[in-house]
């Protein structure tokens, strides 16, 4: 049986993103691909309400899921999107990052937070492949956040994400459509997706430019200084992606490269053993919480006040 390949996309209709998501797909499609392929402008999705539902589910030990499940369209998606063999996402930056829509969609996939449902047995491991495609109307400057907030958005579902391309400088509807090479970089995301699915799982490999962003773990063009995490680990520097620790070093011709500490993996967001340690911190910390009668009457009690006081609004 051939391979599934689902494209979904938050950009304007018959524009740049749904353009480069096509050729991406049609590339997949060329070599045997199944492909299904949305546009979340067309369905009805609701902002995550922050129940923590999900992650009261998680000190548990339960699969309590998505309070807003039925209410719209988000399973309906989810139970096709996470039944692919890969996903290519295309959003549109705005203000440095993808979305308010993109994002809208991906920030409830924690209640299907697969590192948390295959340790409970909920459900069956499975090696996804993904793929990003930013778009924006500037360039790089402009687009900052936009693939880092996109693959962090995909690390839930543990899609390996082994190609990304950030297409610059086309703010205009359609406007791509001038560019030959930002059509064919397209084409090439696809062609890599069907190379990684045609590789045994343990093998698959970012199959992008190898010296792409800062960090060597997940790639993505974003650090920051380090602080102190959750039972104390602490590193000088950390990739804000996939939480990669180690420090900035210079190399013999003067540049500056983000090596990784030899423990600079032990909480890599892009692995469920690594999500797996912020789902034990959520059980200690949202879970403790609630389990400790004293601290609940606490907060009950301070909140009155704050209740109580009430501003002008519009
Ligand atoms: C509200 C808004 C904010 C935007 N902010 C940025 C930005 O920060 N950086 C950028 O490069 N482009 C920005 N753009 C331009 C879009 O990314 C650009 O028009 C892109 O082609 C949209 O993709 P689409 O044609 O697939 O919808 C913005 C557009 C809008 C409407």
């Amino acid at each position: 049986m051939g391979f599934t390949v689902m494209g979904v996309t938050a950009g304007r209709k018959d524009s740049n993103c749904e353009i480069l998501l096509k050729e991406a797909l049609m590339a997949c499609q060329e070599l045997g691909a199944e492909i299904t392929m949305i546009n979340l402008k067309d369905y009805d999705l609701l902002d995550c309400t922050g129940c923590t539902s999900c992650t009261m589910g998680m000190s548990m030990g339960k699969n309590t899921g998505c309070a807003l499940k039925n209410k719209d369209d988000k399973d309906k998606i989810m139970q096709v999107m996470l039944n692919q063999d890969a996903v290519i996402f295309a959003a549109p930056t705005y203000a440095l990052m993808p979305s308010s829509l993109f994002l809208k969609f991906m920030h409830r996939n924690l209640a299907y937070e697969s590192a948390f449902l295959t340790q409970i047995g909920a459900i069956e491991p499975r090696d996804r492949v993904g793929a990003l495609i930013s778009v924006g109307g500037s360039y790089r400057s402009w687009q900052s956040l936009a693939l880092e907030c996109m693959q962090i958005t995909t690390v839930t579902n543990s899609f390996k994400i082994v190609d990304m391309y950030m297409a610059t400088a086309v703010p205009a509807p359609a406007q791509v459509l001038l560019y030959e090479e930002k059509l064919a970089r397209a084409r090439e995301i696809g062609q890599n997706v069907m190379k990684a699915l045609n590789t045994p799982a343990a093998e698959r490999k970012w199959l992008g430019d190898p010296d792409a962003g800062w960090c060597p773990n997940c790639h993505s063009n974003s650090l920051c200084l380090g602080d102190v995490q959750w039972k104390g680990l602490k590193y000088p520097i950390e990739c804000t992606v996939c939480g990669a620790g180690g420090d900035l070093e210079k190399t013999p011709d003067g540049k500056w490269k983000f090596v990784i500490a030899p423990n600079g993996l032990e909480r890599d967001r892009t692995t469920e053993e690594g999500r797996g340690v912020h789902c034990d911190e959520i059980a200690e910390v949202q879970g403790g919480f609630f389990m400790d009668p004293n601290a609940r009457a606490e907060v009950a009690q301070k909140l009155e006040k704050y209740k109580k006081i009430t501003f002008k609004g519009i």
